[in-house]
């Protein structure tokens, strides 16, 4: 097998967003790559469980759906990419039907079959598609099958992407992209792929903390070699938790979906009551960031390991046909969730933030887009609404399509490329170096900048943040990559970049709270966070 490929397209990341915006663009001649740093079914996107949020009930409307983002949001959402994504969501789900994704449905009163729509927080209406509770399974699976037929679609796993390549440029403005350095895993060589376009489709940066909901991947990768290209990101303090991931000592990141609170479940304290009213009188349904601060509020003061989710109440029945997954994996736990309260804690959940991208996905830097969790569109604002990140992930891969087509005729054939130079690197003598580095930022992170910060907090993980980039950047230069420490050499970047979001930001808004500005600020219009390289 040669050392180098020659792509028209190279898309990193299977998840939603990748796979989406490849078959979107497979009926056009082109080669199209997309890669996986692990199997095709690696990214958040297969374990996605509430659901796609789009306007079907005859009660709801666009409006109604754009304010209640909006107000999730707290006032840094861009309203003109809410409108663009909330307009595009009936079509989102009609194109994912047609890639043979099996909704759950229902019969209305004429007898007729129709979407069944959750309820989750934030929303003022049923408004999620689902398929049951494993909505991201059914998506991941159906997106893979169409793929893997398609002839001008290459799907190359684990292939993990360590650098991008870019023209040597100064400045980002007239900077192109040309292609990516790849550690072949299973080959353990790294290889040149070249391509006139390449899209970030790589997901969030949830693995920066020690628990999170995310499935190993979500590394932020594709933040760390945009920043290193020359991109700006922004809103990087935004990280989102969610306020009911399944409290055990094995299961460290099983979700309970939102929808189950949706459904009437309750949070209550180990002694049974209910506390969210008194939080918001939205209760349970209290957009996450409002739920996931009143739960480490409580777990705090009372000195307890995590509280409780009860949908005991609702018939058995209802229970194991809603939540077949949560049923099965609790009970895999003795739990049986028709009989007893499940244990939950908050968990990190999304980024909201990411690399900043116009209206069609572009970057800073020429050709290089970036699609899904990995962006930073104006979406959210300082914190997303459930099950709109599906929804995101499938617009902007129709708006990245679009754009990509329209000017694909113009980007020349990419020129040679020299090979990866391993010349001044030998195979690394400690491994455990990487693993403790691992673990002592992800503690860290959830320490210092996790649910709530103070400056003190943040200063201090700083503090350890630089030496671990020292520490981590000798290895680096040293070292032959493995995909360990391509992680976490993105980790680090990562984890700085949101301590210097959330340091710049001097208030509490949406998903960042600080004890020591408690306060939203209303005295001047709300501003993003904004980092140069
Ligand atoms: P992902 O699906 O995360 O895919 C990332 C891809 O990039 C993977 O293929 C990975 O291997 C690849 N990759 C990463 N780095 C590299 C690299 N260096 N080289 C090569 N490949 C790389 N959102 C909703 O809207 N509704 C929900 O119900 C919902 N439920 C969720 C439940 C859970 C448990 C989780 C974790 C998230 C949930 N979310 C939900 C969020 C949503 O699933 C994600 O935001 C979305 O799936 C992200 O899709 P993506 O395509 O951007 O990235
Ligand atoms: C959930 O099912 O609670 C997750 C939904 C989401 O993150 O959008």
């Amino acid at each position: 097998m040669p050392n180098s490929k020659n792509l028209d397209i190279l898309i990193i990341g299977s998840g939603g967003a990748g796979l989406g915006l490849a078959l979107k663009l497979a009926d056009q001649p082109l080669r199209i790559g997309v890669l996986s740093k692990f199997a095709l079914t690696a990214g958040s996107t297969y374990y996605a469980q509430g659901g796609i949020s789009a306007v079907f009930d005859a009660e709801d409307s666009i409006e109604s759906h754009i304010q209640d983002t909006l107000d999730a949001g707290a006032g840094l959402c861009d309203p003109d990419i809410v409108r663009l994504t909330v307009t595009h969501g009936k079509s989102s789900i009609d194109w994912l039907q047609k890639q043979g994704v099996a909704f759950t449905l229902e019969q209305n009163n004429l007898g007729e079959k129709i979407l069944h729509l959750n309820r989750e927080g934030g929303h003022s209406h049923r408004r999620v598609v689902h398929t049951a509770d494993a909505t991201g399974k059914a998506v991941s699976l159906s997106l893979i099958e169409r793929a893997q037929q398609h002839p001008n679609i290459e799907l190359l796993e684990h292939h993990n992407v360590v650098e991008l390549i870019t023209t040597p440029n100064p400045d980002s403005a007239s900077k192109k992209v040309v292609g990516a350095y790849v550690l072949d895993v299973k080959k353990n060589r790294v290889i040149t792929i070249s391509a006139r376009v390449v899209v970030l489709a790589t997901g969030g940066a949830n693995m920066a903390y020690i628990y999170s909901t995310n499935p190993h991947s979500s590394t932020g990768d594709g933040i760390a070699l945009a920043w290193r290209a020359g991109c700006r990101v922004s809103n990087m303090e935004f990280m989102q938790f969610h306020p009911t991931c399944l409290y055990h000592p094995v299961a460290r990141s099983f979700l309970i979906s939102e929808a189950v609170r949706g459904e009437g479940g309750r949070l209550i304290l180990p002694d049974g009551r209910p506390f969210m009213q008194n939080f918001d009188p939205r209760g349970e349904l209290a957009p996450r960031d409002i739920v996931a601060r009143a739960i480490d509020h409580e777990m705090k003061k009372r000195g307890i390991d995590c509280v409780y989710l009860d949908i005991s109440h609702k018939p058995a029945g209802f229970i194991r046909e809603h939540f077949p997954t949560i049923y099965q994996q609790c009970l895999e736990y003795d739990i049986d969730i028709t009989q007893q309260p499940i244990p939950v804690v908050p968990a990190a959940h999304y980024t909201c933030g990411g690399v900043l991208t116009d209206s069609f996905a572009r970057t800073d830097i020429k050709h290089l887009y970036a699609v899904g969790e990995v962006a930073c569109t104006g979406l959210h604002g300082a914190n997303r609404m459930a099950s709109n990140s599906l929804l995101e992930c499938l617009v902007f891969a129709d708006r990245a399509c679009e754009d990509i087509l329209r000017n694909l005729s113009g980007i020349p054939p990419t020129p040679q490329i020299p090979d990866w130079d391993e010349s001044k690197v030998s195979d690394s003598d400690e491994e455990v170096v990487v693993a403790h580095n691992w673990n002592e930022l992800r503690h860290f992170m959830w320490d210092y900048v996790g649910i709530v910060r103070t400056d003190k907090r943040l200063s201090r993980a700083m503090n350890r943040v630089e030496l671990l980039k020292k520490e981590i950047g000798e290895y680096y230069s040293h070292f032959r990559v493995t995909s360990d420490l391509l992680e976490l050499r993105n980790l680090v970047i990562v984890a700085e970049l949101i301590i210097r979001c959330a340091q710049q930001r001097k208030e509490s808004r949406g998903l960042h709270y600080t004890l020591d500005y408690p306060e939203t600020d209303t005295g001047k219009p709300a501003q993003n966070t904004i980092l140069k390289p």
